[in-house]
């Protein structure tokens, strides 16, 4: 297709290579991020992943070899051979990743396909070659993860995929190619190299992970340019930290965000979700977000509300704000067609919804039966539904949740012809379907910036890579089933290394009926998950944390109480991950990679880097093997040492989920509260488990944009052990004025007989495993023998 390289130009970051037939392009990023590009489409990038990208600049030289072209930059050495064939090696020359230089060949499929369709089973055909394709050698130990929100396990070797935002509420299974997300990224773990790739090109994309033929992996598209990123770094951290480099990083959200949350489809009317909110209060559960589901709306019409069942929405937001509860309003994309609705009779006068192809509004059914479809493709219409939040900010909505933005429709899918404004180009809807829900969701962050000049939450069910920077997102329309109670903890591992680390799932499973065994095991998984929200569907059995019995409510409080007392951890995570793009939510391999045993562990993750959770995911199981890494681990139940690089059995009945903390950790916590901000907090926990350790403790006004403008504080803990314990307190920065006045220490040990702060005694306490005492919240160090 390329034929052979006939010159090359060299100017700023850009190698420009041309061949007997077309041009490539190499582009260096960053010493580690490299772009191949060929314009198949558009001249030059048309991202809507990757926004003000900064270019960074560094040396890098070009040279022409007898058969190649050689880039080398600090960290990578890109070889570019005739037919734009294009390989990496890392500066000491071995080999990461290369082009196959065969064509594809697929498996043999025996049989004849159409006998067993009549009984009504899908059958996969063989796929042809792709317009845009890229194929790439197999060396025999690659593990691939990442790639958004697909079923399956954590590592997606051996399976294929397709990017194609989808809506298909039937039981999300192993087979399923695709489901609402499009993260065309992938992060490739050889034995002793990492790297990752981005295909940035959001019309339908195809990842064959090594299914078709072992001896190579390929990803492809039949539209747009060929234009993706290889990533390189010293560790799977690094290759996430250059991924959302490109695609942007998670802001830090609003602390209440990260309080649990209930929903239903639907609370209504008013009374209902007052009495949610009451039993929430009455039965000692702590709950910061209740969601309301499309029913508050007048005959599902955005931005209106019932006023039958919710005759005075703002009163009643108000009450619930005065008890501690945010409420956020689903907002779907699909405006009503009727005549008299203003939504719909502004956007009709101003040509913001998607036409056909003889330019006609395109119609087509969703809730609130016909319906069109803003065109977020354009910047007018993101800006005119910006403005439309304000109509639910005005009325004291908290958050807004956009859903069936993929778009769903429910008069057969829209067709390809459909056409949007994609910026001033024009483009249809293949081009524009996997970044609606994208578009979307930064029309709604927009809206909510501006209209309360506070960090937006926004929960999206379609995205495209890059949705981060907007919006958190939830996995869609799972089913109370253990195998997705299962499924939850790779589905989120692999959303977390896809750049998405503010992520959940509807605990207690959407559709089907919950169980209380069920649900008490979910919550575990939950609590640790930054969104964290229960949610069902209508017509099922209801699952809020009171619906099942006595031990099922105990259950719930405990774990929940859990996640409010770890509250200011989870909030470091997500403030650490504007700097490093880490998730909260992280398979093992993440930190592990050297240890081959994490690979493939699906039913164990970790908070952060310190806490290991080995939740039951299986119905009847009292008890579970767990893998901890190389180490020592802390149980955090009985504080029981463990020496790790092993499996261990460990019984867990139904109200313990296995969790354990790593030697050297510190650990800040809050005292248990009804909902964020319900208690000033002057005293801060520190957990501490002595051994070798630093962390740093963040803290700001946990909502709006001060911290920004250097509004925040830094509490900076050093641990060393020797001769004792010694903990070194540092305020390295100190600008905001709600800081601590004492510091509670929790010492992980029993075996202590003398603590000096500034060298004064400090009297202590000795609690069954651990020592307590409190220390002024200042700079010092503190002595523990
Ligand atoms: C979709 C959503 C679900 C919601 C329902 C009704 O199925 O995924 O969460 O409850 O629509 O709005």
């Amino acid at each position: 297709m390329f034929g052979k390289i006939i010159s090359y130009e060299h100017h700023d970051n850009k190698v420009r290579i041309n061949f007997e037939h077309r041009v490539g392009k190499i582009e260096v990023i960053t010493p580690n991020i490299v772009n191949v590009f060929s314009s198949f489409k558009y001249q030059d990038h048309f991202s809507r992943a990757i926004e003000d990208l900064e270019i960074v600049k560094c040396n890098f030289t070009v040279d022409k070899k007898d058969k190649y072209i050689e880039v080398i930059t600090d960290e990578l050495i890109v070889k570019i051979y005739d037919e734009f064939k294009v390989d990496f090696y890392n500066k000491s020359l071995e080999i990461l990743c290369e082009d196959y230089r065969g064509e594809r060949d697929s498996f043999i499929r025996r049989g004849c396909g159409s006998i067993a369709e009549e009984e009504g089973h899908k059958v996969e055909k063989n796929t042809d070659n792709h317009k845009i394709q890229v194929i790439k050698k197999i060396y025999g130990d690659e593990k691939f993860y990442g790639l958004g929100d697909k079923t399956g396990h954590l590592n997606k070797r051996g399976y294929n995929y397709e990017m194609w935002n989808t809506d298909d509420p039937s039981p999300h299974v192993e087979s399923y190619k695709s489901l609402y997300k499009s993260i065309p990224f992938f992060i490739t773990l050889r034995e002793k190299y990492t790297f990752g790739i981005f295909l940035d090109n959001n019309f339908k994309t195809y990842f064959d992970m090594g299914k078709e033929n072992s001896n190579y992996y390929y990803f492809g598209s039949d539209d747009g340019n060929l234009d993706y990123y290889f990533i390189t770094g010293i560790d799977m951290a690094e290759v996430v930290n250059g991924y959302t480099y490109l695609t942007g990083k998670t802001p830090l959200p609003q602390k209440w965000t990260l309080g649990y949350q209930q929903c239903r489809w639907s609370y209504t009317p008013e009374s209902r979700i007052r009495e949610v909110a009451n039993n929430f209060r009455n039965k000692d559960i702590p709950c910061d977000v209740l969601h309301l589901d499309i029913d508050y709306m007048d005959a599902f019409k955005v931005f209106t509300w019932d006023k039958e069942k919710f005759p005075e929405p703002t009163k009643l937001l108000k009450d619930l704000k005065d008890n501690g509860f945010k409420v956020v309003t689903i907002i779907d994309p699909g405006v009503k067609k009727e005549s008299g609705y203003d939504i719909y009779e502004e956007g009709l006068k101003n040509n913001y919804f998607a036409v056909d192809k003889d330019g006609i509004t395109y119609v087509n059914k969703v809730w609130p039966g016909d319906s069109v479809f803003p065109d977020f493709s354009d910047s007018k219409v993101r800006a005119w539904w910006a403005e439309n939040q304000k109509i639910m900010v005005d009325t004291g909505v908290s958050g807004i949740w956009n859903d069936m933005n993929e778009p769903a429709s429910f008069n057969g899918p829209l067709p390809d012809d459909v056409q949007f404004r994609n910026e001033g180009r024009g483009g249809d809807h293949t081009e524009i379907h996997n970044v609606y829900g994208h578009l979307m969701s930064k029309a709604t962050f927009e809206g909510l910036k501006k209209h309360t000049n506070k960090r937006p939450f926004v929960i999206t069910r379609a995205c495209y890579a890059g949705s981060q920077k907007y919006s958190t997102v939830w996995t869609g329309d799972n089913q109370s089933f253990w195998e997705h109670l299962r499924m939850s903890i790779p589905m989120l591992c692999n959303l977390g290394l896809s750049g998405i680390s503010f992520a959940g799932v509807d605990v207690g499973g959407f559709s089907f009926d919950c169980t209380p065994e069920l649900l008490s095991r979910w919550v575990q998984v939950g609590c640790f998950s930054p969104l964290f929200r229960n949610h069902s569907s209508m017509l099922t059995r209801d699952q809020e944390p009171w619906a099942f019995d006595e031990e099922t409510l105990n259950i719930n409080r405990k774990y929940i109480k859990l996640r409010y007392k770890l509250l200011p951890y989870l909030y470091d995570l997500l403030w650490q991950g504007e700097t490093t793009g880490l998730p909260v939510m992280r398979p093992l391999v993440l930190h592990y990679s050297d240890d081959d045993k994490v690979h493939e562990i699906n039913d164990e993750f970790l908070v952060g880097k310190n806490i290991l959770v080995a939740p039951v995911v299986e119905q009847g199981k009292r008890s579970r093997a767990i893998y901890l890494p190389k180490g020592k681990w802390i149980d955090y139940w009985t504080k029981e040492e463990l020496e790790g690089g092993r499996t261990i059995l460990k019984e867990a009945p139904l109200d313990l989920c296995p969790i354990y903390i790593k030697v050297g950790s510190i650990i800040p916590n809050y005292p248990v509260q009804n909902y964020v901000g319900e208690k000033e907090i002057e005293e801060l926990t520190i957990d501490i488990y002595p051994g070798n350790g630093h962390y740093t403790h963040y803290l700001d006004d946990g909502e709006s944009f001060n911290y920004k403008s250097g509004k925040y504080n830094l509490y900076d803990f050093t641990m060393k052990e020797g001769n004792g314990v010694t903990l070194e307190i540092k305020t390295p920065h100190l600008e905001y004025e709600k800081g601590y006045s004492t510091f509670r220490i929790l010492i992980n040990s029993t075996e202590i007989k003398d603590v000096k702060f500034n060298g004064k005694d400090i009297a202590y306490e000795t609690k069954k495993h651990v020592v307590e005492f409190s220390i002024k919240a200042e700079e010092g160090i503190l002595v523990i023998k």
